[in-house]
């Protein structure tokens, strides 16, 4: 069985988590944790890195940091994992939706001018599979409705953006370093891991404090154990932290494994009938964190059977995001009855992704895809 994700680990790695080992500096205290934090922040484009135990607390971590008041509204795509949402009905305020974009799968940017209502507080674009979302609207809208950005950057560490918005000369730029505030994750199937983990970046010295605190139960610096906020213990370790340091440094070689694997797969399956494969956009540079597929509707095969027949090859796939207005858990909450969102729907049901790992070998590509063309031939 060729595996969905297998991590690819180094040297360095075991070098760093020995070295808190036999050091002592084990919980999340340790010279691992802010070299991380500082580094991690710095590849991005941003001042500040508050390293957290996983990519769902960052969100809230980051979402925390507005103060938001209930009844205040933030728009996300619907197509995404449900801590976005989370994060934000978490705090009483309202998770407002757009559709995904039918070639790059991430939200439709020209669907969020609409969305905007005097209680729109900030938007969270939600970079997926590896893929930018196309952020200078929504950089222009943020500045002129006065919002705040949360860029939910959990699946695109490296990935990069042309933007057009500084000054006549095009720029690349991170994602994850463009919105006040991203937010990432580094779990194990993640582009870096730390086996569980997640970092909050911004260049807010206020949010960077505000952030820092509630990931510590909101300690205040005058006196211990005294509070005036609610925070959590969101806190990463230093041996976390040191794995996840080792692949800070060596991302270059990380990211163009990454491209490798992406261009491997598009050679192999491009030109087959009623297969949509992943785009690069002429303003992206995609790491394919994961590689999606989206079968047109014609083939007559949901994602749900084409994985299983691909299993039954030996092959180890995921389905697609399902909407977050698809959810009973918001539904019964009263939010997003009767809203319908065309392309998020035919993706998550058309939709799967391939192994993506960092470990993937040329010949498990060509067995993944001739396993792909075996089914869809048949
Ligand atoms: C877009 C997105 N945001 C947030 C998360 C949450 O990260 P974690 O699993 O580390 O909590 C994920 C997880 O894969 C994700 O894909």
């Amino acid at each position: 069985m060729i595996p969905v994700n297998e991590p690819l680990l180094g040297e360095r790695e075991l070098e760093y988590v020995t070295e808190c080992i036999r050091t002592g500096w084990i919980s999340s205290a340790g010279r691992f944790i802010e070299e991380f934090e500082e580094k991690w922040a710095a590849y991005c484009g941003m001042k500040y890195g508050i390293a957290v135990s996983n990519g769902t607390t960052a969100l809230q971590v980051a979402v925390r940091c507005l103060d938001l008041k209930p009844g205040d509204e933030v728009i996300l795509p619907t197509f995404t994992i449900i801590s976005c949402a989370l994060a934000i009905v978490e705090c009483g305020a309202v998770p407002v939706l757009v559709d995904s974009d039918p070639a790059t799968w991430c939200m439709d940017v020209s669907q969020v001018e609409m969305k905007i209502t005097e209680r729109t507080r900030a938007i969270m674009p939600v970079h997926i599979y590896g893929h930018p979302v196309d952020m200078d609207s929504l950089l222009g809208l943020a500045e002129k409705h006065d919002l705040v950005i949360i860029e939910d950057a959990a699946e695109v560490h490296g990935a990069e953006y042309l933007s057009e918005r500084d000054g006549a000369q095009p720029t690349w730029r991170r994602c994850g370093g463009m919105g006040h505030l991203s937010t990432f994750s580094f779990y194990a199937n993640k582009l870096i891991t730390t086996g569980e983990g997640g970092m909050v970046l911004t260049s807010d010295p206020i949010y960077a404090e505000k952030a820092r605190g509630l990931r510590n139960l909101c300690f205040r610096p005058e006196r211990r154990f005294y509070h005036t906020e609610l925070g959590y213990n969101y806190r990463l370790t230093n041996m976390q932290a040191a794995l996840g340091l080792a692949q800070v440094e060596r991302m270059a070689e990380i990211i163009a494994r990454k491209r490798w694997m992406g261009q491997a797969y598009t050679e192999r399956l491009q030109g087959i009938p009623g297969l949509q494969l992943p785009v690069e956009e002429p303003w992206a540079r995609h790491v394919y964190w994961m590689y999606g597929l989206v079968l047109d509707k014609t083939m007559g095969l949901e994602a749900a059977e084409f994985a299983r027949r691909l299993q039954a090859l030996g092959v180890q796939t995921r389905p697609f995001f399902l909407g977050m207005h698809e959810q009973p858990v918001f539904l019964g909450r009263g939010l997003f009855r009767g809203e319908c969102y065309s392309v998020a729907e035919r993706i998550a049901r058309q939709g799967l992704y391939l192994p993506s790992g960092l470990a993937l070998t040329e010949a498990q590509i060509d067995q993944v895809c001739t396993a792909v063309k075996t089914v869809l031939e048949s």
